[in-house]
């Protein structure tokens, strides 16, 4: 065998020996590098004669281009095999829980997600919102809504009022938010459906009374609303709130100074268990009053009553969540312990609607 086809054979064997990228460089260098076994063969080329040049001189380079291929090969199959390999150690563990984000640990009150599901029934059947001030004056609170001066009906409110001012008005803190209705009337044309979440106020505090607490008001005004239109909208809405398929109310006479007639509608339940149940049971339960708006309303509101007539509701916002979320204590809503809102608050991302459910 001839010197050059021994340093071929020797040079092919450490390459294929070469286990890493930095050993097969140094195969390199020891062969093609400045002073290396192929390279040192070529600066012989100068000092041969043209014959020798033509046989040796492409025996020479011929090793060289071997050999560099060889090399090539090699540096790319220890690439891949060393990608392969760190593929292989990196795999991410999928099964590790995620760490939840802050987005994620918030949590929304029940209060608001009441607002949130009462907005979305009531916005499918193409009503709005429609808002008021917390203070407001006597007129609005009561006047307005047909509670004469010094009538009983007033003081039934344990209104929290302000000091007189330099006319000796007392304002209010609104103890519903039937003064809303009012406000809607002076403000838009009928035909008018709003609702009115809010804030309203009273003296009282136990177990469910708090001295500030929520309501929602509805107020339906066209040629022709009626008793009817009015079950058919509260019964849709309690079928929706409640998550049930089927609903039985009972309404029941009633007074207010604001409607005639006037109804507290009661819904059928079971409260055997620990948790009241809707749409089944033999027991009733208060949910809210309502009834057709009385004449003195819509005049107060610039509506003339020979040519508008409609109806209203207004029910506890809190005493509804309570009822459907199985919240025993009312003054827990206020107390902002965060133990009490991580149990009871709702996941932040989770938006009630009513093709995605309400509280899913
Ligand atoms: N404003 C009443 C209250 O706070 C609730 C109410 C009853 C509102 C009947 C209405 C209604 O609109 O028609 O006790």
């Amino acid at each position: 065998m001839s010197e050059l086809e021994t340093l071929e054979r020797t040079l092919l064997a450490d390459i294929d020996a070469a286990g890493d990228e930095g050993s097969i460089e140094a195969v390199r260098v020891n062969a093609l590098g400045k002073k290396g076994s192929i390279s040192e063969l070529l600066k012989t080329l100068g000092t041969m004669t043209p014959e020798e040049r033509q046989t040796r001189g492409a025996q020479i380079n011929a090793l060289k281009s071997t050999v560099a291929d060889a090399i090539a090969a090699r540096k790319s199959a220890l690439k891949d095999q060393a990608i392969a390999e760190r593929l292989a150690r990196e795999t991410v563990d999928i099964s590790l829980p995620v760490r939840s984000s802050p987005a994620e640990r918030g949590r929304i009150h029940p209060i608001s997600q009441i607002v949130d599901e009462i907005t979305a029934i009531f916005g499918d059947m193409g009503f709005s919102i429609a808002e008021g001030p917390d203070i407001e004056t006597d007129y609005y609170n009561f006047t307005a809504l047909n509670f004469p001066e010094g009538h009983p009906a007033r003081e039934m409110h344990d209104t929290f009022f302000f000091n007189p001012d330099e006319k000796g008005e007392r304002k209010v803190l609104r103890t519903h938010t039937s003064p809303v209705q009012i406000r809607t009337m002076e403000a838009q044309k009928p035909p008018i459906r709003i609702i009115i979440p809010g804030k309203t106020y009273r003296q009282d505090s136990d177990a469910t009374h708090s001295p500030m607490f929520h309501q929602v008001e509805g107020l339906v005004i066209d040629k022709a609303a009626n008793v009817a239109n009015m079950r058919w909208v509260l019964e849709e809405f309690c079928k929706a709130f409640f998550e049930v398929d089927q609903v039985t109310m009972r309404f029941r006479p009633s007074f207010f100074p604001f409607t005639e007639p006037s109804f507290e509608v009661d819904i059928q339940c079971d409260r055997s268990g620990p948790i009241v149940k809707f749409g089944e049971g033999t027991d009733w339960m208060e949910i809210l009053g309502c009834g057709m708006v009385h004449p003195n309303v819509l005049r107060a509101g610039g509506l003339d009553p020979d040519e508008y007539q409609g109806f209203a509701w207004g029910m506890g916002l809190d005493r509804i969540a309570m009822l459907k979320y199985g919240m025993p204590d009312l003054r827990d809503f206020f107390n902002a312990d965060v133990r009490w809102m991580t149990h009871y608050g709702f996941r932040p991302l989770d938006m009630p609607t009513l093709f995605g459910g309400l509280s899913a």
